[in-house]
Protein backbone atom coordinates (compact mmCIF):
# COMPACT_ATOMS: atom_id res chain seq x y z
CA UNK A 1 0.00 0.00 0.00
CA UNK A 2 1.65 3.40 -0.61
CA UNK A 3 2.37 5.50 1.97
CA UNK A 4 1.29 9.14 1.45
CA UNK A 5 3.13 10.45 4.29
CA UNK A 6 7.01 8.87 3.05
CA UNK A 7 8.16 12.14 2.22
CA UNK A 8 7.24 13.06 6.29
CA UNK A 9 10.08 11.99 8.90
CA UNK A 10 9.00 10.01 11.44
CA UNK A 11 7.33 6.54 11.62
CA UNK A 12 3.98 5.20 12.14
CA UNK A 13 4.91 3.89 15.71
CA UNK A 14 3.40 0.76 16.95
CA UNK A 15 1.02 -1.44 15.29
CA UNK A 16 -2.70 -0.59 16.10
CA UNK A 17 -2.12 2.26 18.67
CA UNK A 18 0.96 4.19 16.47
CA UNK A 19 2.62 6.84 19.09
CA UNK A 20 -1.11 7.45 20.96
CA UNK A 21 0.69 5.80 24.29
CA UNK A 22 3.85 7.78 24.36
CA UNK A 23 1.88 10.56 23.70
CA UNK A 24 -0.81 10.14 26.19
CA UNK A 25 1.98 9.39 28.94
CA UNK A 26 4.42 12.54 28.00
CA UNK A 27 3.65 14.51 24.98
CA UNK A 28 6.37 17.19 25.88
CA UNK A 29 9.19 14.10 26.14
CA UNK A 30 7.11 12.98 22.54
CA UNK A 31 7.56 16.21 20.93
CA UNK A 32 10.65 17.13 21.94
CA UNK A 33 12.14 13.66 20.88
CA UNK A 34 10.27 13.73 17.86
CA UNK A 35 11.93 17.99 17.29
CA UNK A 36 15.53 16.19 17.95
CA UNK A 37 15.72 13.28 15.46
CA UNK A 38 13.56 14.24 12.96
CA UNK A 39 13.70 18.25 12.86
CA UNK A 40 10.56 20.78 12.47
CA UNK A 41 8.35 18.46 10.71
CA UNK A 42 7.43 15.14 11.95
CA UNK A 43 4.49 12.45 11.27
CA UNK A 44 2.64 11.05 13.90
CA UNK A 45 0.08 8.56 14.67
CA UNK A 46 -2.35 9.20 18.09
CA UNK A 47 -5.52 8.26 18.31
CA UNK A 48 -6.03 6.53 15.21
CA UNK A 49 -5.31 9.46 13.09
CA UNK A 50 -2.25 10.10 11.07
CA UNK A 51 -0.92 13.45 11.40
CA UNK A 52 2.08 16.01 10.47
CA UNK A 53 3.51 18.29 13.52
CA UNK A 54 4.62 21.44 12.41
CA UNK A 55 7.24 23.81 14.58
CA UNK A 56 8.29 26.64 12.98
CA UNK A 57 5.76 29.99 13.39
CA UNK A 58 6.16 30.25 9.54
CA UNK A 59 3.84 26.41 9.94
CA UNK A 60 1.68 27.79 12.55
CA UNK A 61 0.97 31.02 10.88
CA UNK A 62 0.32 29.18 7.29
CA UNK A 63 -2.21 26.90 9.40
CA UNK A 64 -3.77 28.93 11.62
CA UNK A 65 -4.59 31.43 9.16
CA UNK A 66 -5.49 28.82 6.62
CA UNK A 67 -5.62 30.86 3.20
CA UNK A 68 -7.01 28.11 0.95
CA UNK A 69 -9.61 27.25 3.51
CA UNK A 70 -8.99 23.33 3.49
CA UNK A 71 -7.57 22.87 7.00
CA UNK A 72 -10.81 21.79 9.18
CA UNK A 73 -11.04 23.01 12.82
CA UNK A 74 -13.57 20.51 13.52
CA UNK A 75 -11.59 17.55 11.48
CA UNK A 76 -8.32 18.18 13.94
CA UNK A 77 -10.74 17.94 17.61
CA UNK A 78 -13.25 15.69 16.63
CA UNK A 79 -11.87 12.45 17.82
CA UNK A 80 -10.49 14.01 20.86
CA UNK A 81 -13.55 16.51 21.90
CA UNK A 82 -15.91 16.09 19.20
CA UNK A 83 -18.30 14.02 21.13
CA UNK A 84 -18.05 15.33 24.64
CA UNK A 85 -18.00 19.16 23.69
CA UNK A 86 -19.85 18.64 20.32
CA UNK A 87 -20.85 21.59 18.45
CA UNK A 88 -18.64 23.79 19.88
CA UNK A 89 -17.27 26.62 18.49
CA UNK A 90 -13.74 24.81 17.89
CA UNK A 91 -15.80 22.35 16.35
CA UNK A 92 -17.60 24.39 13.54
CA UNK A 93 -15.64 24.91 10.03
CA UNK A 94 -15.61 28.16 8.00
CA UNK A 95 -19.20 29.66 7.01
CA UNK A 96 -21.14 27.80 9.80
CA UNK A 97 -17.83 28.82 12.37
CA UNK A 98 -17.95 32.43 10.73
CA UNK A 99 -21.69 32.51 11.48
CA UNK A 100 -21.93 31.24 14.93
CA UNK A 101 -18.97 33.42 15.87
CA UNK A 102 -20.59 36.63 14.79
CA UNK A 103 -23.38 35.35 17.49
CA UNK A 104 -21.49 34.45 20.35
CA UNK A 105 -19.25 37.56 19.83
CA UNK A 106 -22.30 39.13 21.39
CA UNK A 107 -21.56 37.86 24.55
CA UNK A 108 -17.50 39.21 24.23
CA UNK A 109 -18.16 42.77 23.23
CA UNK A 110 -16.30 45.74 25.09
CA UNK A 111 -19.72 46.50 26.86
CA UNK A 112 -20.20 42.40 27.66
CA UNK A 113 -16.59 42.19 29.33
CA UNK A 114 -17.08 45.64 31.43
CA UNK A 115 -20.02 44.11 33.15
CA UNK A 116 -18.01 40.80 34.02
CA UNK A 117 -15.36 42.60 35.11
CA UNK A 118 -17.62 43.35 39.09
CA UNK A 119 -18.83 39.49 39.20
CA UNK A 120 -15.13 38.54 38.54
CA UNK A 121 -13.90 40.61 41.56
CA UNK A 122 -16.79 39.80 43.66
CA UNK A 123 -16.17 36.01 43.55
CA UNK A 124 -12.58 36.52 44.00
CA UNK A 125 -12.91 38.63 47.15
CA UNK A 126 -15.47 35.98 48.46
CA UNK A 127 -12.55 33.22 47.88
CA UNK A 128 -9.59 34.92 49.17
CA UNK A 129 -11.27 36.19 52.46
CA UNK A 130 -12.41 32.47 53.25
CA UNK A 131 -8.44 31.57 52.48
CA UNK A 132 -6.27 31.33 55.97
CA UNK A 133 -2.76 31.98 55.97
CA UNK A 134 -0.71 28.73 55.42
CA UNK A 135 -0.30 26.22 52.58
CA UNK A 136 -2.73 25.48 49.83
CA UNK A 137 -2.74 23.95 47.15
CA UNK A 138 -2.99 27.10 44.27
CA UNK A 139 -3.77 24.50 41.76
CA UNK A 140 -7.06 23.30 43.58
CA UNK A 141 -7.43 27.29 45.41
CA UNK A 142 -7.67 28.45 41.57
CA UNK A 143 -9.85 25.43 40.28
CA UNK A 144 -12.61 26.14 42.77
CA UNK A 145 -11.89 30.26 42.21
CA UNK A 146 -12.26 30.07 38.68
CA UNK A 147 -15.75 27.76 38.40
CA UNK A 148 -17.16 29.41 40.62
CA UNK A 149 -16.63 32.89 38.60
CA UNK A 150 -17.65 31.06 35.76
CA UNK A 151 -20.51 30.03 37.17
CA UNK A 152 -21.48 33.32 38.49
CA UNK A 153 -20.09 35.55 34.81
CA UNK A 154 -21.03 32.92 32.57
CA UNK A 155 -24.05 31.47 33.86
CA UNK A 156 -25.30 33.92 36.30
CA UNK A 157 -26.04 31.99 39.02
CA UNK A 158 -24.34 30.34 42.30
CA UNK A 159 -24.39 26.77 41.68
CA UNK A 160 -24.18 26.63 45.24
CA UNK A 161 -24.75 22.84 45.97
CA UNK A 162 -24.78 22.34 42.23
CA UNK A 163 -21.22 22.86 42.01
CA UNK A 164 -19.75 19.98 43.11
CA UNK A 165 -21.59 17.99 40.50
CA UNK A 166 -21.22 20.31 37.90
CA UNK A 167 -17.41 19.89 38.70
CA UNK A 168 -17.36 16.59 38.53
CA UNK A 169 -19.58 16.19 35.30
CA UNK A 170 -17.03 18.46 33.92
CA UNK A 171 -13.74 16.93 35.00
CA UNK A 172 -15.60 13.30 33.63
CA UNK A 173 -16.30 15.08 30.18
CA UNK A 174 -12.48 16.56 29.81
CA UNK A 175 -10.58 13.38 30.98
CA UNK A 176 -12.56 11.55 28.53
CA UNK A 177 -11.14 13.69 25.93
CA UNK A 178 -7.65 12.04 25.80
CA UNK A 179 -8.48 8.63 27.19
CA UNK A 180 -7.39 5.95 24.48
CA UNK A 181 -10.10 3.89 24.74
CA UNK A 182 -12.91 5.77 23.11
CA UNK A 183 -15.95 2.91 23.12
CA UNK A 184 -17.94 3.68 26.26
CA UNK A 185 -18.30 0.45 28.20
CA UNK A 186 -19.28 0.71 31.91
CA UNK A 187 -16.95 1.70 34.26
CA UNK A 188 -14.47 3.26 31.61
CA UNK A 189 -13.37 7.02 31.41
CA UNK A 190 -15.14 7.51 28.11
CA UNK A 191 -18.44 6.21 29.81
CA UNK A 192 -17.57 8.68 32.87
CA UNK A 193 -17.17 11.79 30.32
CA UNK A 194 -20.53 10.89 28.28
CA UNK A 195 -22.51 10.72 31.15
CA UNK A 196 -20.52 14.16 32.25
CA UNK A 197 -21.50 15.84 29.29
CA UNK A 198 -25.10 14.46 29.58
CA UNK A 199 -25.50 16.22 32.81
CA UNK A 200 -23.96 19.26 31.77
CA UNK A 201 -26.66 19.50 29.01
CA UNK A 202 -29.40 19.01 31.51
CA UNK A 203 -28.37 21.53 33.80
CA UNK A 204 -27.51 24.33 31.21
CA UNK A 205 -31.07 23.38 28.98
CA UNK A 206 -32.67 23.95 32.34
CA UNK A 207 -31.00 27.51 32.38
CA UNK A 208 -31.22 28.78 28.88
CA UNK A 209 -34.82 28.03 28.65
CA UNK A 210 -35.13 30.09 32.66
CA UNK A 211 -33.21 32.86 31.15
CA UNK A 212 -34.92 33.06 27.84
CA UNK A 213 -38.09 33.79 29.98
CA UNK A 214 -36.65 36.56 31.61
CA UNK A 215 -35.08 40.10 30.56
CA UNK A 216 -31.72 40.28 29.32
CA UNK A 217 -29.17 40.14 32.30
CA UNK A 218 -25.34 41.17 31.93
CA UNK A 219 -24.27 36.96 32.42
CA UNK A 220 -22.50 34.89 29.62
CA UNK A 221 -25.71 32.95 29.23
CA UNK A 222 -28.33 35.34 29.38
CA UNK A 223 -26.49 37.11 26.16
CA UNK A 224 -26.26 34.18 24.21
CA UNK A 225 -29.53 32.99 25.11
CA UNK A 226 -30.73 36.53 23.78
CA UNK A 227 -28.17 36.88 20.91
CA UNK A 228 -29.58 36.63 17.35
CA UNK A 229 -28.65 35.96 13.82
CA UNK A 230 -30.61 38.11 11.53
CA UNK A 231 -33.41 38.77 14.20
CA UNK A 232 -33.57 34.77 15.05
CA UNK A 233 -32.36 33.89 18.30
CA UNK A 234 -30.14 30.30 18.17
CA UNK A 235 -32.33 27.30 18.62
CA UNK A 236 -32.03 25.55 22.65
CA UNK A 237 -29.83 23.22 21.73
CA UNK A 238 -26.88 25.72 20.07
CA UNK A 239 -27.21 28.14 23.06
CA UNK A 240 -26.75 24.81 25.65
CA UNK A 241 -23.56 23.28 23.02
CA UNK A 242 -21.23 26.72 23.34
CA UNK A 243 -21.87 26.93 27.07
CA UNK A 244 -20.83 23.79 27.49
CA UNK A 245 -17.63 24.20 25.51
CA UNK A 246 -16.99 28.19 26.97
CA UNK A 247 -16.92 26.13 29.77
CA UNK A 248 -13.87 23.55 28.56
CA UNK A 249 -12.11 26.07 26.73
CA UNK A 250 -12.41 28.89 29.89
CA UNK A 251 -12.22 26.82 33.37
CA UNK A 252 -9.56 24.71 33.34
CA UNK A 253 -7.48 27.18 30.95
CA UNK A 254 -6.90 29.83 33.44
CA UNK A 255 -6.88 27.71 36.12
CA UNK A 256 -3.65 26.44 35.07
CA UNK A 257 -2.53 29.80 34.00
CA UNK A 258 -3.13 31.16 37.31
CA UNK A 259 -1.52 28.27 39.27
CA UNK A 260 1.63 28.22 36.51
CA UNK A 261 2.04 31.78 37.61
CA UNK A 262 1.89 32.25 40.89
CA UNK A 263 4.37 28.90 41.23
CA UNK A 264 6.58 30.88 39.39
CA UNK A 265 5.98 34.02 41.41
CA UNK A 266 6.41 32.13 44.28
CA UNK A 267 9.88 30.64 42.92
CA UNK A 268 10.76 34.41 41.91
CA UNK A 269 10.22 36.93 44.54
CA UNK A 270 12.02 39.86 42.56
CA UNK A 271 9.24 39.18 39.97
CA UNK A 272 6.65 38.90 42.61
CA UNK A 273 7.63 42.16 44.18
CA UNK A 274 7.64 43.88 40.69
CA UNK A 275 3.93 42.32 40.39
CA UNK A 276 2.83 43.59 44.09
CA UNK A 277 4.41 46.95 43.17
CA UNK A 278 2.44 47.42 41.02
CA UNK A 279 -0.81 45.63 41.51
CA UNK A 280 -1.05 47.88 45.12
CA UNK A 281 -0.78 51.11 42.63
CA UNK A 282 -4.48 50.06 41.86
CA UNK A 283 -5.58 51.31 45.00
CA UNK A 284 -8.26 48.28 45.42
CA UNK A 285 -9.87 49.38 42.43
CA UNK A 286 -10.66 46.91 40.43
CA UNK A 287 -8.71 45.89 37.45
CA UNK A 288 -10.62 46.44 33.56
CA UNK A 289 -9.66 46.05 30.51
CA UNK A 290 -8.25 49.07 30.25
CA UNK A 291 -5.40 48.34 32.69
CA UNK A 292 -3.57 46.24 30.81
CA UNK A 293 -0.95 49.11 29.85
CA UNK A 294 -0.42 49.97 33.20
CA UNK A 295 -0.22 46.59 34.62
CA UNK A 296 3.18 46.17 32.59
CA UNK A 297 4.94 43.31 34.63
CA UNK A 298 2.04 41.57 35.89
CA UNK A 299 1.31 41.25 31.65
CA UNK A 300 4.74 39.83 30.79
CA UNK A 301 4.37 37.56 33.77
CA UNK A 302 0.93 36.12 32.53
CA UNK A 303 2.97 36.07 28.95
CA UNK A 304 5.52 34.01 30.55
CA UNK A 305 3.65 31.27 32.82
CA UNK A 306 1.35 30.94 28.98
CA UNK A 307 4.68 30.79 27.07
CA UNK A 308 6.06 27.64 29.63
CA UNK A 309 2.79 25.92 30.24
CA UNK A 310 0.51 26.98 27.23
CA UNK A 311 -3.23 26.08 28.31
CA UNK A 312 -3.99 24.45 24.77
CA UNK A 313 -0.55 23.17 24.01
CA UNK A 314 -1.80 21.77 20.34
CA UNK A 315 -4.19 22.95 17.70
CA UNK A 316 -4.86 20.22 15.40
CA UNK A 317 -6.87 20.42 11.80
CA UNK A 318 -7.39 18.67 9.33
CA UNK A 319 -6.62 18.51 5.42
CA UNK A 320 -10.18 18.28 3.30
CA UNK A 321 -7.94 18.85 0.33
CA UNK A 322 -4.11 18.33 -0.43
CA UNK A 323 -2.54 21.20 0.84
CA UNK A 324 1.37 22.33 1.45
CA UNK A 325 2.18 23.87 4.76
CA UNK A 326 5.63 25.50 4.70
CA UNK A 327 7.00 23.60 1.85
CA UNK A 328 5.56 20.15 2.95
CA UNK A 329 2.72 18.41 1.05
CA UNK A 330 -0.41 17.33 2.98
CA UNK A 331 -2.52 14.74 1.30
CA UNK A 332 -6.16 15.17 1.73
CA UNK A 333 -7.30 13.38 5.21
CA UNK A 334 -4.30 14.09 6.72
CA UNK A 335 -3.87 15.42 10.27
CA UNK A 336 -2.28 18.72 11.00
CA UNK A 337 -0.77 20.15 14.63
CA UNK A 338 0.39 22.93 15.41
CA UNK A 339 2.29 22.80 18.90
CA UNK A 340 2.49 25.94 21.10
CA UNK A 341 3.85 23.29 23.83
CA UNK A 342 7.67 22.97 21.77
CA UNK A 343 7.03 26.14 19.88
CA UNK A 344 7.38 28.30 22.72
CA UNK A 345 10.40 26.31 24.25
CA UNK A 346 12.01 26.07 21.07
CA UNK A 347 15.65 26.52 21.54
CA UNK A 348 16.21 28.52 18.23
CA UNK A 349 13.88 31.46 18.96
CA UNK A 350 13.55 31.52 23.22
CA UNK A 351 16.87 32.33 25.28
CA UNK A 352 17.33 29.89 27.99
CA UNK A 353 13.70 28.52 26.55
CA UNK A 354 12.99 26.85 30.35
CA UNK A 355 13.85 29.78 32.26
CA UNK A 356 10.98 31.70 33.87
CA UNK A 357 12.03 35.44 32.47
CA UNK A 358 9.47 37.75 31.99
CA UNK A 359 11.99 40.66 30.81
CA UNK A 360 11.91 38.46 27.37
CA UNK A 361 9.17 40.45 26.51
CA UNK A 362 10.42 43.59 27.81
CA UNK A 363 11.56 46.32 25.01
CA UNK A 364 14.90 45.91 24.32
CA UNK A 365 14.62 42.09 23.87
CA UNK A 366 10.78 41.38 23.16
CA UNK A 367 11.83 37.63 21.84
CA UNK A 368 8.21 36.91 21.24
CA UNK A 369 8.40 39.80 18.06
CA UNK A 370 10.61 37.66 16.06
CA UNK A 371 7.86 36.38 14.34
CA UNK A 372 3.99 37.05 14.32
CA UNK A 373 3.06 33.29 15.27
CA UNK A 374 5.62 32.34 17.48
CA UNK A 375 3.66 33.45 20.66
CA UNK A 376 0.68 31.89 20.09
CA UNK A 377 -0.80 30.85 23.50
CA UNK A 378 -4.45 32.12 22.54
CA UNK A 379 -3.72 30.59 18.96
CA UNK A 380 -4.99 32.65 15.66
CA UNK A 381 -6.74 33.04 12.65
CA UNK A 382 -10.60 32.54 12.21
CA UNK A 383 -10.55 29.89 15.74
CA UNK A 384 -8.81 32.90 17.82
CA UNK A 385 -9.38 32.11 21.29
CA UNK A 386 -12.51 34.54 21.91
CA UNK A 387 -12.44 34.62 25.16
CA UNK A 388 -8.48 35.89 25.73
CA UNK A 389 -9.92 39.21 26.62
CA UNK A 390 -11.81 37.59 29.49
CA UNK A 391 -8.93 35.13 30.35
CA UNK A 392 -6.56 38.52 30.69
CA UNK A 393 -9.18 40.53 32.75
CA UNK A 394 -9.65 36.85 34.86
CA UNK A 395 -6.38 36.15 35.24
CA UNK A 396 -5.02 39.84 36.51
CA UNK A 397 -7.67 40.31 38.68
CA UNK A 398 -7.19 37.66 40.71
CA UNK A 399 -3.62 37.73 41.02
CA UNK A 400 -4.13 41.43 41.26
CA UNK A 401 -6.30 40.77 44.87
CA UNK A 402 -4.02 38.25 46.29
CA UNK A 403 -0.95 40.08 45.69
CA UNK A 404 -2.01 43.14 46.73
CA UNK A 405 -2.21 42.06 50.48
CA UNK A 406 -0.59 38.41 50.62
CA UNK A 407 2.95 37.16 49.68
CA UNK A 408 3.26 33.51 48.11
CA UNK A 409 6.34 31.37 48.78
CA UNK A 410 7.07 27.81 47.80
CA UNK A 411 9.79 25.24 48.55
CA UNK A 412 11.99 25.27 45.67
CA UNK A 413 13.02 21.94 46.02
CA UNK A 414 9.48 20.58 45.58
CA UNK A 415 9.48 19.28 41.81
CA UNK A 416 6.00 20.02 40.41
CA UNK A 417 5.70 18.01 37.39
CA UNK A 418 3.06 19.69 34.74
CA UNK A 419 1.38 17.35 32.61
CA UNK A 420 0.51 19.31 29.52
CA UNK A 421 -2.39 17.52 28.25
CA UNK A 422 -5.35 17.57 27.14
CA UNK A 423 -5.13 21.21 29.39
CA UNK A 424 -1.72 21.43 32.03
CA UNK A 425 -2.36 20.00 34.94
CA UNK A 426 0.31 19.30 37.63
CA UNK A 427 0.62 15.44 38.28
CA UNK A 428 0.47 15.10 42.36
CA UNK A 429 -0.47 18.75 45.00
CA UNK A 430 1.14 22.57 43.98
CA UNK A 431 1.49 23.82 47.49
CA UNK A 432 2.02 27.67 47.97
CA UNK A 433 2.40 29.50 51.47
CA UNK A 434 0.16 32.55 51.70
CA UNK A 435 0.62 34.67 54.43
C1 LIG B 1 -5.59 31.64 29.53
C2 LIG B 1 -6.73 31.20 29.10
C3 LIG B 1 -7.03 30.74 27.71
C4 LIG B 1 -6.19 30.27 26.73
C5 LIG B 1 -4.68 30.15 26.79
C6 LIG B 1 -7.00 29.95 25.58
C7 LIG B 1 -6.49 29.46 24.38
C8 LIG B 1 -7.26 29.18 23.27
C9 LIG B 1 -6.74 28.70 22.01
C10 LIG B 1 -5.29 28.41 21.69
C11 LIG B 1 -7.79 28.55 21.17
C12 LIG B 1 -7.73 28.11 19.70
C13 LIG B 1 -7.54 26.63 19.52
C14 LIG B 1 -7.40 26.23 18.06
O1 LIG B 1 -7.30 27.08 17.18
O2 LIG B 1 -7.37 25.04 17.79
C15 LIG B 1 -8.97 28.94 21.89
C16 LIG B 1 -10.24 28.93 21.37
C17 LIG B 1 -11.35 29.29 22.09
N1 LIG B 1 -11.40 29.81 23.35
FE1 LIG B 1 -9.84 30.14 24.58
N2 LIG B 1 -8.29 30.21 25.88
C18 LIG B 1 -8.36 30.71 27.16
C19 LIG B 1 -9.48 31.15 27.84
C20 LIG B 1 -10.73 31.23 27.29
C21 LIG B 1 -11.88 31.80 27.95
C22 LIG B 1 -11.85 32.46 29.32
C23 LIG B 1 -12.93 31.63 27.11
C24 LIG B 1 -14.35 32.04 27.26
C25 LIG B 1 -14.81 32.83 28.16
C26 LIG B 1 -12.44 30.97 25.91
C27 LIG B 1 -13.20 30.61 24.84
C28 LIG B 1 -12.71 30.06 23.67
C29 LIG B 1 -13.55 29.66 22.55
C30 LIG B 1 -15.07 29.75 22.49
C31 LIG B 1 -12.69 29.19 21.56
C32 LIG B 1 -13.08 28.69 20.17
C33 LIG B 1 -12.99 29.87 19.22
C34 LIG B 1 -13.33 29.51 17.80
O3 LIG B 1 -13.23 28.35 17.41
O4 LIG B 1 -13.71 30.43 17.06
N3 LIG B 1 -11.10 30.75 26.06
N4 LIG B 1 -8.62 29.32 23.16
Amino acid sequence: MVDPLAHVPGDRGWPLVGHTLSFVRDATGFTERNRLRHGDVFRTRVLGREGVTFLTPQATREIYLDPGKVLSSEGGWSNTIGELFRNGLMLRDFDDHHRHRRVMQQAFSRAALTGYVDAIHDVTDRHLRALPDGEVDVYLFMKRLTLDIAAEVFVGVSLGEQSERVNRAFQAAVAAAVTPLRVPLPGTPYRRGLQGRAELTRVFGELVATRRREEPRGDLLSRLAHATDDGALLPVDDVVDHVVFLMLAAHDTTTSTLAVLLWQLALHPVEQDRVAEEVRALDGAPVTPADHGRLVHTSRAMSEALRLSPPVPFSPRRALADVENDGVAVPAGTGVSVSSLALHRHPDWWSDPSAFDPDRFAPGREEHKQHSHLFVPFGGGAHLCIGNHVAEVMVKAIVARLLATRRVSADPAARVVISPIPIPKPKGPMLLTVR
